[in-house]
This record gives C-alpha cells, structure tokens and sequence, in this order.
C-alpha cells in the first residue's frame, strides 16, 4: 500500500512515498508554506541543510518503515536565499544508497537514483581556501526575519562583481550567532568585526571595504580531532 491508500498493482502506478526537501539555508525558516504543501499532497518533509528532519533521516525511517517502496524526492520551490542546484539532492541521495543498497527504490523528481551518482567528496573540496577574511552571515531566525536573505543575495553579489572569490573572502552561513538585537548581522574575522543591522544596501560598503584591504590569504589544512588525544599508547613489551 503506498502513501495515497492507492493498492500496488499491474494496473495501477505506485507513487510510491512523496518527500518534499527544502533545499536552502533559509528554507527551515520559511517551512510554513513548504508544510502545508506537504500536507496537502500526502508528501513528507525533509531538509537538504540545516533543519530536521534531514534528508538521511527520513530515508532511515522510510527503509525502516517500509523497506522495498518507492520514494520520490522534490526539490521544494523556495521563495528565499538561493537554494544548491538540484544536483545535490542525487548526491546525497546517491551517498545514503551506497549505505543502504537494495532498500528503497528513490526517484530524484522523474530520475532514478542508482547509488553510483557522484556523491559527498571530491577532489576539488580537499584543501582550505586561502582566503584572508572569513565572513559569518547569520541566517538565525531573527536575522532571516529582518532580511538576511537579501542581505546575503548583496554580499553574494558584491563580492562577484569585486572578483573576491572564495580565495580572498570565504562566506559562511550560520544560525543564531546570539546579538540578535542588532539582525540582520554579519561578522568578518579575523577582523573580529561586528556588524548589524546589514540591509542589503549596506553591502556594497562592506565588501568594498574588504577589497580595500591586502587580498592574499595563507595556507590552513584541515586536522583529525584524534591529534588532540595524541599518540596511542604503547602496547606493553
Ligand atoms: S538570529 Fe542572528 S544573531 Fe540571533
């Protein structure tokens, strides 16, 4: 029996169970219209980034639920911040897959997924960019509610048109980084600088002020948290 009440038969096409996956940072924010959606087609709701239920745990609970269905993922429409490409979605469905093969049968809107998609790692995505600002938008729900989506669409925009890529200044989005009071806000390190309210129009001054500054950055890698707990011990002789 799939979600609908519909009988699985020759003659009758399984829709099999219907997720709908908010895709953008901000989506969790803005979930009303993507629950009632959800509600009005019989679809569940999953959360590509940042909310929950994630994409990986709805998956866990359907195979758990109902191993063997058909499951068709939607990227849901979002009215905010810029949402990943759709990509993303087969990505990381093709990832839970390779844990999880022969268990549920997953269609991305109208493509099968297989499990031997491209999936969570790449050799583009090894090393630190070398960039010398880091700068923190938060997209909390104070900041989302007082225009952090539009603000971060102008910073985004900005730092095109001033040729800061990812080498001179990395962007991050984050949740609540707690002076809400001040929303939207934005945080440059290792400037250690503060700022809020950020409308949108104000992001021309910002960026321009970083393009001001030196552009080089310098190397960082990444480190396992087991050099913290150091060598293991030695077996005794
Ligand atoms: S929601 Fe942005 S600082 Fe709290």
């Amino acid at each position: 029996m799939n979600q609908a009440g519909t009988p699985r038969g020759d003659d009758v096409e399984d829709i099999g169970h219907l997720v709908l996956v908010g895709m953008g940072v901000d989506a969790p924010a803005r979930d009303t219209d993507l629950l009632t959606l959800a509600g009005a087609v019989g679809a569940r709701v999953a959360y590509l980034q940042v909310g929950t239920p994630t994409l990986d745990a709805v998956l866990d609970q359907l195979a758990a639920a109902d191993a063997g269905a058909r499951v068709r993922l939607f990227a849901a429409p979002s009215a905010g911040a810029a949402a990943p490409a759709r990509s993303w979605l087969r990505r990381v469905t093709s990832d839970w897959i390779r844990r999880n093969p022969d268990v549920l049968t997953i269609d991305v809107a109208d493509r099968p997924v297989h499990g031997a998609e491209a999936g969570l790692s790449s050799p583009a995505w090894e090393q630190v960019p070398g960039h010398r600002r880091h700068v923190l938008i938060c997209r909390g729900p104070r900041c989302t509610a007082r225009g952090a989506a539009a603000t971060a669409a102008a910073i985004d925009a900005r730092l095109r048109d001033a040729g800061l890529g990812e080498d001179s200044v990395l962007v991050a989005h984050t949740g609540c980084l707690y002076p809400c009071n001040h929303a939207p806000v934005v945080v440059v390190h290792p400037d250690d600088q503060w700022w809020g309210p950020v409308s949108a129009g104000d992001a021309q001054t910002l960026v321009d002020s970083w393009a001001a500054g030196p552009h080089e950055g310098r190397s960082r890698f990444v480190q396992r948290p087991a050099v913290l707990r150091g060598p293991p011990d030695a077996p005794p002789s």
